[in-house]
């Protein structure tokens, strides 16, 4: 079985221990992160959508990105995978992220493109990948903080 069905609150457990154990052993304290309540939302919403192929900028220590790869492994489709925009995963957040994705098994469904978003975001388009970007409008502060630190797209490979 995997990870992420063998523990349903992997997330709450990585939240409150509050650190991600680097490669090199040392321990990068979790910030920036969106809430437990905002990774289950998310991670809900994209298995119950049963995406394929997802993004999101900002990655920082990877909360919403293991919320979002958890939502596709347990869709169960073949093939999905999720693009993370970030220019300071591997300088600022020590590979945090990666290192994350690695212990609960889910790396194979992450790829970093490591740059700002301007610069990456229109290589997705190169790569026949056509980002979908959805915006709230209404709901609550905590829905439209996830909405702005964790910018949801729907994504959809286009055909070759
Ligand atoms: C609030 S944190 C993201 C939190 C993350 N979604 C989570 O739940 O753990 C903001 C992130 O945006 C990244 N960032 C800053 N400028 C960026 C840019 N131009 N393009 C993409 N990401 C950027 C930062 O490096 C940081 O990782």
């Amino acid at each position: 079985m995997k990870a992420a069905e063998r523990h349903p609150d992997l997330i709450g457990g990585v939240l409150s221990r509050g650190y991600v154990e680097l490669s090199d052993g040392s321990k990068r304290k979790i910030t920036d992160g969106v809430t437990l309540q905002e990774a289950d939302q998310i991670s809900e919403l994209v298995q119950s959508r049963e995406c394929r192929v997802t993004a999101e900028t900002g990655v920082a220590c990877g909360i919403s990105t293991l919320a979002i790869c958890m939502g596709l492994e347990r869709a169960g489709i073949a093939g999905c995978h999720h693009f993370g925009i970030d220019p300071n995963q591997l300088t600022t957040y020590s590979g945090a992220a990666l290192q994350l994705l690695q212990q609960h098994g889910l790396e194979r469904h992450f790829e970093l493109l490591n740059g700002p978003t301007h610069l990456e975001a229109p290589k997705l388009l190169e790569r026949k990948v056509l980002l979908i970007s959805r915006s709230s409008t209404g709901g609550t502060r905590s829905t439209i903080r996830c909405w702005i630190s964790f910018t949801w797209i729907s994504c959809s490979k286009l055909e070759a």
